[in-house]
């Protein structure tokens, strides 16, 4: 589905750059890149931290899961295929985010190392900051917001994750958040002090 298909098209460089473009935001564009099971907390905290963030004056955007599948990914399901599909088009797109000078979050299991590997490799050095939301299964399954996994369980959702598919879990993520000891505000302030290490806030 991914194969390039376009021919004569050449890459033009913009006469605006990614640089000018940041630097009138006063900030360090990059994509936080959440990943962790389904009810792992990741469009929690995600959420909590763009409000965060945009109160000390930073520009965000947030892509979430469940939000992105409703308008341009809504033809893709949770195949294998698909989940790549899926993943590969959302790191496009905060490509662009990064581009435009915007710290990007992203809020999807993105289940396969080697995809969010794919999406590391397509910013440059710094810009992709992978946020493990580590949270036991038993916990996520407890927690069941959405009581999806009850429905799994009873085999009524094929293909899902944790349950009937697989969740790989980062080799070496620039952070990991235990939601399963910690709250809300706590994992906040610790990507927020992350943020500020790394001079990606103003
Ligand atoms: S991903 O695997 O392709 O990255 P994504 O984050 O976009 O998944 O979507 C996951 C959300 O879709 C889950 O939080 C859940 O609400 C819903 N969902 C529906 N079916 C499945 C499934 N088979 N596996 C995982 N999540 C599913």
């Amino acid at each position: 589905m991914s194969e390039t298909k376009s021919t004569n098209i050449v890459w033009h460089e913009q006469t605006v750059s990614k640089e000018s473009r940041a630097k009138l935001k006063g900030q360090k564009p990059a994509i936080l890149w959440f990943t962790g099971l389904s009810g792992s907390g990741k469009s929690t905290v995600a959420n909590a931290l763009e409000l965060k963030l945009q109160a000390m004056g930073a520009h965000t955007y947030l892509l979430d899961g469940d939000n992105v599948r409703h308008g341009l990914n809504k033809n893709l399901g949770f195949s294998p295929e698909d989940r790549v599909e899926n993943i590969r088009r959302i790191g496009e797109v905060a490509k662009l985010f990064v581009d435009a000078g915007v710290i990007v979050l992203t809020a999807f299991i993105s289940p396969y190392r080697e995809d969010r590997d794919m999406v590391r490799k397509i910013v440059d050095a710094g810009e992709f900051i992978e946020v493990y939301v580590d949270t036991p299964l038993e916990v996520c399954e407890e927690r069941d917001p959405k009581g999806l996994y009850k429905k799994a369980r009873a085999g009524e959702i094929p293909n899902f994750t944790g349950i009937s598919a697989p969740y790989e879990a980062p080799n070496a993520p620039e952070i990991v958040l235990k939601t399963a000891n910690k709250s809300i505000e706590e994992s906040v302030s610790q990507l927020v002090q992350h943020l500020q290490k790394g001079n990606y806030l103003a």
